[in-house]
């Protein structure tokens, strides 16, 4: 850990599009997406039933949906967008620091 955050990877990890998962210090997950190249991060589990969102979420430009009952968020604001979504996603910034991709939390 350094005041830059903590170090999830190297942009080229975080593919544009896609989700992925990042393990945290204390072992929580978080799920990283890259939107038009800009990344960012949010809490792993969706707050309607906890379905993991980097294993399981589909990413449509910035929003994700989640495969269980198919309530979404917008992934740059957390904010959900969807129902039965109703309780906003945990975001997390994110920083890109020459090739590194670091979360603070
Ligand atoms: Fe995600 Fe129900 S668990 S929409």
């Amino acid at each position: 850990i350094t005041t830059s955050g903590i170090l999830i990877g190297r942009v080229g990890d975080f593919p544009e599009g896609e989700i992925r998962p990042a393990a945290m210090p204390d072992g929580t997950i978080l799920a990283i997406y890259n939107v038009g190249g800009a990344i960012y991060a949010t809490a792993d589990l969706c707050t309607h039933g906890e379905a993991s969102l980097s294993e399981e979420g589909i990413l449509t430009g910035n929003i994700v949906e989640c495969p269980w009952h198919f309530g979404t968020f917008d992934v740059t604001s957390g904010a959900p967008t969807g129902m039965p979504c109703t309780v906003p996603l945990k975001t997390f910034p994110v920083k890109v620091i020459e090739d590194g991709v670091y979360v603070q939390l």
